[in-house]
């Protein structure tokens, strides 16, 4: 299986720690998304998109990118995030899922953990959720990964 992991990490690289731990235990490339427009998806049977949660959904980089993607039919993708308030049921991850169901791709799974946050207020105190995405973090989301690509078809 051939798989590709694009993230967009702004803040403190929460999400990049995540995104290269998973391309570790999936032996997938990493890439940021500003080398996602260059690249040819065709070969990869498993795509992950991922970035901070600002203002409840996907960095804009990352929802932009997915429009510049040719159609994608039937190609598997999963999402993943960092976020001060990590919502229940993954709803900050709508945006992004909308665009690549429209795109054609299948959503595989999620993953979401608590990451660092220093936005305003934080930042007074040393910033929310110190120390994550930590140990603990990192190994969930490379089980999760584990999981989505042994239930792929
Ligand atoms: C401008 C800004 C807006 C943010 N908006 C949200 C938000 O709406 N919900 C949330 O849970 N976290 C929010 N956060 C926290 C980030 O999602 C969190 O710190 C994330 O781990 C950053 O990831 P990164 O270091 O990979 O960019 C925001 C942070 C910033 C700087």
């Amino acid at each position: 299986m051939r798989s590709l992991i694009c993230y967009v990490s702004v803040h403190h690289g929460n999400t990049k720690k995540v995104a290269e731990a998973m391309a570790q235990e999936l032996g997938a490339e990493c890439i940021p998304v500003k080398e996602l427009k260059a690249k040819d998806i065709a070969p990869y049977d498993l795509i992950g998109f991922g970035s901070g949660i600002y203002f409840s959904k996907h960095h804009r980089s990352l929802l932009d990118a997915i429009d510049t993607l040719p159609p994608a039919t039937g190609k598997r993708a999963f999402v993943f995030s960092t976020a001060g308030f990590p919502a229940g049921k993954f709803m900050f991850h709508r945006a992004l899922k909308t665009k690549l169901r429209q795109k054609g791709f299948i959503i595989a799974g999620e993953f979401s953990c608590r990451g660092l946050d220093t936005y305003k207020i934080f930042g007074t105190f040393g910033g929310m959720n110190k120390g994550h995405p930590d140990e603990n973090d990192i190994k969930k989301a490379q089980e999760s990964v584990k999981g989505i690509a042994k239930n792929l078809p």
